[in-house]
């Protein structure tokens, strides 16, 4: 039997020794969901000089060891908070990134004053996006879609999770919803946007992230984004809009590419929370 605040201690030393990039909330995350616990008891419990029990500390220390291999935080727990959800996710699907919730922010900005709204997200991956939208604007008729079956059985382990009535459907985003277009009023995605040669550098996304999710297509990383912002322009009513997330790089080179189209109005791109450019905004001529 040891102490949790001593656990804690040794767990953040591991996981800083691996390059682990915050040790120290890792630690706390992972020692609350062995507890079963939320991490403000966990700390209270380490305040008071509480003890850990040997099962706990063992099963504790094979889950630091794992995150200390750089397994993702997100397999470990089984969970990613995003927006005011709190996703399921493991193997075969993109772990959902605060980053994107800057997105979700645009997209029920963009659905103020819009009375029926109808949304479409095209490469949807574990349903964040319009899991998320739903949650926000109820009165929104939501759809997602997403090639990979192990992302898509992801993504309707959410719905059902979450309670959330959107239509998730498997099958090509490039393809998707016949039967709306030109009926859309907003489109948001999150394509795979790294460029082909570009390896990311972090083992939890380069390692564990599905490649389908992550490379674009191209030198560039824009081609599968522009062939999702091709489908937009059909879906699209006059009026509607895009919102789609790209890579850091690719602000210019996205907006040039969009606007040579002529399909689009009003270009603007919007920085996520720590300053970087990520999400390209369009409306439909
Ligand atoms: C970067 S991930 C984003 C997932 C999710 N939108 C999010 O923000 O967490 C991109 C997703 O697009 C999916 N995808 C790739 N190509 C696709 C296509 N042609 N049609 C539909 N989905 C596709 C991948 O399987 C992956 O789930």
């Amino acid at each position: 039997m040891t102490e949790i605040s001593a656990a804690l201690r040794t767990a953040t030393g591991d996981l800083s020794s691996a390059g682990v990039p915050s040790p120290r909330a890792d630690a706390e995350i992972l020692l609350a969901h062995v507890l079963q616990t939320s991490r403000g008891d966990m700390v209270r419990m380490a305040v008071l000089g509480k003890p850990l029990s040997d099962e706990h500390g063992d099963r504790y220390a094979r889950l630091i060891c794992r995150r200390a291999a750089r397994e993702p935080l997100q397999h470990l727990t089984g969970t990613a908070p995003f927006a005011d959800l709190e996703l399921l996710v493991g193997p075969g699907v993109f772990v959902p990134r605060p980053e994107t919730e800057t997105l979700v922010a645009m997209a029920a900005t963009d659905l103020v004053g819009r009375s029926e709204p109808v949304v479409v997200d095209l490469c949807t991956g574990s349903g964040a996006i319009p899991l998320a939208l739903k949650r926000q604007v109820p009165r929104a008729t939501v759809i997602g879609v997403e090639l990979s079956p192990q992302a898509h059985a992801w993504a309707t382990r959410n719905a059902t999770h979450t309670g959330l009535d959107v239509d998730l459907r498997l099958g090509d985003a490039g393809h998707a919803a016949d039967e709306l277009i030109g009926l859309v009023d907003v489109v948001t995605c999150n394509p795979p946007y790294v460029p082909n040669d570009a390896i990311p550098i972090d083992p939890e996304v380069a390692q564990y992230d599905p490649s389908m999710a992550l490379y674009g297509g191209s030198a560039d990383g824009l081609a599968i984004p522009l062939t999702m912002a091709a489908r937009a322009a059909e879906l699209l009513k006059p009026g509607g809009v895009l919102l789609m997330e790209h890579a850091d790089v690719q602000r210019e080179s996205l907006a040039a590419a969009l606007s040579k189209t002529q399909k689009w109005v009003d270009l603007s791109d919007h920085d996520d929370l720590t300053g970087r450019p990520r999400v390209a905004r369009a409306m439909r001529a």
